[in-house]
């Protein structure tokens, strides 16, 4: 099944001074979803935002909030970002090897959207076992913590693995892709079988957001 591709720019790239105005732009601009990494500096070397953004930012946009939570136990979290408006969350394996089932599930129960998420160092067989629970796969691109890092086309053959096993299993999960996602990678990126692109810096470092978003769809 061929899906329409979609573009997520990651708000982590932009001015957290005006966020509100930011994603209300971003609209406007032709963006299909809202991508908010959300990281807590332990699962990643870095502090970004929690609940609180996402409840502030959800009455400035009507597209879907793509919540990716980048933190240790997002078990004790996951309930709460979908009460704050995210309309899909994901979860990294790594922080949940031992209960990512039951947190896909929990977000499912909770009113939203789920999704299980792999670091480039991660097989795609690691979350073999959950994909029928998935909405959405995650593959990163680099390993996460920042924007602006250059993209890994190693991880490109999991996209396809996910995209391929989709086809034979009957599942119509949507795969996105989220790091170093610019107009020289995106095409790689499509061509493997990701149908949701991440891209931070490609969007907010353009001049022209809108040209930067259509660029990236071709
Ligand atoms: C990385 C984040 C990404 C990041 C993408 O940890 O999950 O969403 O913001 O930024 P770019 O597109 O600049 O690589
Ligand atoms: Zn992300």
């Amino acid at each position: 099944m061929t899906k329409e591709i979609r573009i997520a720019p990651s708000i982590l790239s932009a001015d957290f001074s005006k966020m509100g105005e930011e994603v209300k732009s971003l609209g406007r601009y032709g963006a299909d979803l809202i991508h908010c990494d959300v990281m807590d500096g332990v699962f990643v070397n870095n502090i970004t935002f929690g609940l609180k953004m996402v409840e502030d930012i959800r009455p400035h946009t009507a597209l879907p909030l793509d919540c990716h939570l980048m933190i240790v136990h997002p078990e004790k979290y996951v309930e709460r970002f979908v009460k704050a408006g995210a309309d899909i969350v994901t979860v990294h394996f790594e922080a949940c090897r031992d209960n990512l089932a039951e947190v896909l599930k929990k977000i499912r129960g909770a009113g939203a959207k789920c999704g299980a998420v792999v670091n480039p160092d991660t097989p795609a067989e690691a979350i073999e076992g959950v994909l029928p629970l998935c909405d959405m796969v995650l593959v990163m691109s680099v390993f996460p913590g920042f924007g602006g890092q250059k993209f890994m086309p190693e991880v490109l053959e999991k996209v396809r693995f996910f995209r391929d096993f989709a086809a034979e299993h009957g599942l119509s999960y949507d795969v996105e892709i989220d790091g170093g996602i610019s107009p020289e990678t995106a095409g790689a990126a499509i061509k493997a079988g990701a149908n949701v692109l991440v891209a931070g810096s490609a969007v907010f470092k353009s001049a022209d957001r809108a040209a930067a978003i259509a660029a990236l769809r071709k």
